[in-house]
């Protein structure tokens, strides 16, 4: 119920987020981080999504306040790490992108790695580009739920 009224809320501001379809087609939203985007890998990060075949449909640099940073990561706010997370966010800019794909929410995951990025396989974004945990280069929804509440706090 609550997706629905955040679709309409998303439609309604003319941004076209959509919702999984018959045909596997997905949006999700991705994060490019302060630590990322002060080391300039922005072009080479979105370059993969390209090349990997998805669409970006929105793009926009954006500056996190204290209280978007904590409704967007809401969902951590009982770990021990929340503030260390919300502050980091908050330390730069970063690079909201809406893609869109077969699986996009799957195969997106896949090619950012695991979250530490000293754990993540080489040939993943963070596997490639980090060694942090707050630090971790990218984010991306972990399900269709998440890119509806996270898309609606940067794109609202
Ligand atoms: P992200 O994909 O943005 O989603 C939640 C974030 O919490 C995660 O990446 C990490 O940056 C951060 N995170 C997860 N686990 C820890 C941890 N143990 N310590 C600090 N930050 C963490």
């Amino acid at each position: 119920m609550i997706h629905d009224y955040l679709n309409g809320l998303i439609n309604t501001s003319k941004v076209e987020l959509g919702s999984k379809s018959e045909m596997g087609v997905e949006q999700t939203l991705i994060l490019i981080k302060p630590d990322a985007f002060k080391r300039k890998l922005v072009g080479k990060i979105i370059q993969r999504f390209e090349e990997k075949g998805f669409n970006i449909k929105q793009l926009k640099t954006y500056d996190f306040t204290d209280e978007k940073a904590q409704d967007f990561y809401s969902i951590h706010r009982s770990k021990p790490f929340f503030k260390e997370l919300v502050s980091f966010v908050c330390s730069g800019t970063v690079v909201a992108c809406i893609l869109e794909g077969n699986n996009a929410v799957s195969t997106v995951r896949i090619m950012i790695g695991l979250t530490k990025s000293f754990d993540a396989a080489p040939g993943t974004i963070r596997g490639d580009f980090g060694l942090g945990i707050s630090d971790n280069i990218i984010h991306a929804s972990d399900s269709h739920e998440s890119f509806i509440k996270e898309s609606s706090v940067v794109f609202l």
